[in-house]
């Protein structure tokens, strides 16, 4: 049956200057193109799921402006039911301001209208919490409105995949809430309070917050992959190598196709293989919305 996912987040509009390589901090170089896309990690992880065919519900806001409406205009024609997005007065629409090289970028977010997206703002527009099988969120709405629709996530049943991005301190009573936690490498650092993970360290931190939290934890670690614990084990499933064009949305990707796939009560290691090969697809497409595959494109990498 067709998986309902909502998914509560931010939209921005990304700026993006490519460059050959990153400029150093107080360096000037020169940028090659600049270009205006959607973005944001709710908006293209909402994007994701729709194009995989889940059908799919945005719950966030933008600025009453033209980033704004383009944004809710490219939702609409992927098919994201966009009825509790909102334009809110008096703000601008988020944007990212994004250095790109095609394998790297760096990014500074102006959260803009996404502030406006706050625990009564969930509440108000809870029906689209209620009717679905899943609901994730990431870390660019206030964490109250998080919070908010986890809750509301649990007492109406649906799993609940957070995507802590970027990273920040985590109430326990969220990760009370969270069955799913994917950070990349760098957010599990962070979330852990471990550095330098080899892997034995690496099982051993997502083993002993699992136990600490029931909740379970994938960490996406780019062209490796995606990792989760078994038993204390380490298992990674590895990305099918592939020149990468721009790997923006690639996390934003995998939690897409890891949310669908769940919802298609797959088990975590098939899904966690389903959410690597749409990912690594999706990097070999500038734009982190552009490059987001359809489940037919997942699916013949995944036969082949
Ligand atoms: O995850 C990628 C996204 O992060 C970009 O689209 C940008 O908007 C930032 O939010
Ligand atoms: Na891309």
């Amino acid at each position: 049956s067709t998986p309902r996912i909502t998914v509560v987040g931010s939209l921005n509009m990304d700026i993006v200057v490519s460059t050959k390589r990153m400029p150093k901090v107080g360096e000037t170089i020169h940028g090659e193109a600049v270009h205006y896309v959607p973005g944001g990690k709710g908006a293209n992880q909402a994007l994701g799921a729709s194009r995989l065919t889940a059908d799919t519900r945005m719950i966030g806001c933008v600025g009453q402006d033209v980033f704004g409406e383009t944004l809710l205009r490219q939702l609409k024609e992927n098919g994201v039911r966009v009825e509790a997005l909102e334009a809110v007065e008096d703000q601008m629409t988020g944007t990212a301001h994004i250095m790109h090289t095609p394998d790297n970028n760096c990014i500074v977010v102006v959260s803009g209208a996404n502030e406006s997206c706050t625990a009564l703002y969930v509440q108000e527009h809870k029906d689209a919490i209620q009717s679905a099988d899943i609901v994730m969120a990431q870390l660019e709405v206030p964490l109250e409105a998080v919070m908010e629709a986890f809750a509301l996530a649990k007492s109406s049943g649906a799993l609940t995949i957070l995507n802590p991005a970027p990273a920040r301190a985590l109430p326990d009573e969220l990760l009370q809430l969270t069955d799913y936690l994917t950070p990349n490498e760098t957010e599990w650092e962070f979330i852990s309070g471990t550095s330098d993970q080899d892997e034995e360290r690496l099982a051993h931190s997502i083993m002993e917050w699992q136990s600490r939290y029931s909740c379970n934890v994938i960490v996406t670690r780019g062209e490796k992959g995606g990792s989760y614990s078994v038993n204390g084990r380490l298992v990674t499933v590895s990305a099918p190598r592939v020149k990468p064009v721009d790997t923006t949305g690639a996390g934003d990707c995998f939690n897409a196709g890891l949310a669908y796939s769940l919802a298609q009560r797959s088990q975590v290691g098939d899904a966690v293989k389903f959410a690597v090969t749409a990912a690594s697809l999706s990097v070999q497409k500038f734009g982190a919305q552009n490059g987001m595959p359809t489940l037919e494109e997942v699916l013949r990498v995944q036969h082949d």
